[in-house]
């Protein structure tokens, strides 16, 4: 029989109104698996620091309750304190001080015992790729470093869960992806859950087990990115049909050119898991609800009707779809995948 899957962050009803007017969270339920990196989107000012200031317990909800590997984080606080770990927006480190230095006194403030004090220390440094440069002063250190010192402090008492609110924000992406690198590995190795908020639609894609998004204080979809994408059925596939030339002989209509083929559109848009289809000059649109499945199809119509073709382009949904269409806020930019250059696919 499987095993039970454990819960790490269980919230009903979250609710958080500022000075009695400002309603920034709204009846959140969320659940958050042990062991996932879970990552929360949303627009600025949609609720996600709050909701982490929640759940480490730096405020208390209005109502609702959260529970964090079972303790409550208004009568448990002390408790999830104990297992979390947090890496506020803001910069949280001295810089005018060493790497080691700022990890010294963050171990102090954690309470870890100071015979184990120096090991704790050099395990976050290398966890976090730092233990090159720990002596080195904080204002040497790019933007990069800084932030990997930052999580390296929160890393300290090897936290169950640790909260990262914009981990990466305004670093380049080499910067971002030694930040996750070190991430992973760490979480590999102790098994840690990892809750993020983040702008950055690519890394929840990339990094996320699964995926939140909040809209003015509410969580308005859930699930893993590949479910939030697939929601919104709107890959279109775009085939470039080639000029047929002089040896183009199409069995029924020698001269013809391929869009003015008869009944080929109502052909294409009968077969399974198509929602429509166009030509836009040389250019055949084929709007799907799943590429994988419609494309050998389409294939094989265009093969049937003796058509050449240049290249096939896919436009899936991005995250980014998906957050326009749920938090409304940004303009959709989409990403064309070249699937086959044209001599893989000339029939
Ligand atoms: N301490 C506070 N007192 C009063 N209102 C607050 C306080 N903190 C946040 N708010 C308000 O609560 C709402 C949610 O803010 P919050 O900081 O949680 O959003 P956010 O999603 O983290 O935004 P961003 O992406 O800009 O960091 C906003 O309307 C904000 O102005
Ligand atoms: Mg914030």
């Amino acid at each position: 029989m499987a095993s039970a899957i454990e819960i790490a962050i269980e919230i009903k009803q979250l609710t958080k109104v500022y000075d009695g007017k400002v309603n920034a969270l709204d009846g959140v339920d969320l659940t958050v698996k042990a062991a996932d990196i879970f990552a929360l989107l949303g627009p600025n000012g949609s609720g996600k620091t709050t909701l982490m200031r929640l759940l480490t317990t730096q405020f208390r909800p209005t109502a609702g309750v959260a529970r964090a590997f079972g303790y409550d984080v208004v009568k448990d606080d002390a408790k999830v304190r104990k297992i979390i770990g947090y890496v506020p927006q803001e910069m949280s480190v001295w810089t005018d001080i060493t790497g080691f230095e700022n990890l010294l006194i963050y171990a102090k403030i954690y309470g870890v015992p100071s015979g184990q004090r120096k090991k704790s220390i050099w395990d976050a440094l290398q966890s976090m790729g730092l233990d090159e440069v720990a002596n080195g002063p904080v204002k040497k250190y790019s933007g990069g470093m800084i932030r990997r010192l930052e999580i390296a402090c929160a890393l300290l008492i090897k936290p169950r869960i640790l909260f990262l609110d914009e981990p990466t924000l305004g670093l380049d992406p080499s910067a971002r992806k030694a930040v996750w690198e070190n991430l992973r590995s760490f979480k590999k190795e102790y098994g840690t859950t990892v809750f993020f908020n983040t702008h950055y639609m690519d890394e929840a894609d990339l990094y996320s087990d699964e995926v939140a998004i909040i809209n003015r204080g509410k969580i308005v979809k859930f699930g893993t990115a590949s479910e939030l994408k697939h929601s919104l059925h709107s890959e279109i596939i775009s085939f470039s049909l080639a000029d047929p030339g002089t040896d183009f002989k199409h069995p029924s209509t020698a001269a013809a050119p391929p869009r003015m083929l008869p009944g080929i559109l109502e052909r294409i848009k009968a077969l399974n898991f198509v929602e429509d289809a166009a030509f836009n000059d040389s250019v055949l649109d084929v709007v799907v609800e799943d590429g994988e499945i419609a494309l050998p199809a389409i294939i094989e119509v265009l093969r049937c009707d003796g058509i050449l073709l240049d290249r096939i382009r896919s436009t899936r949904p991005t995250l980014d779809d998906v957050f326009l269409k749920y938090a409304g806020m940004r303009q959709p930019k989409t990403q064309g995948e070249v699937l086959h250059e044209a001599s893989g696919i000339r029939q």
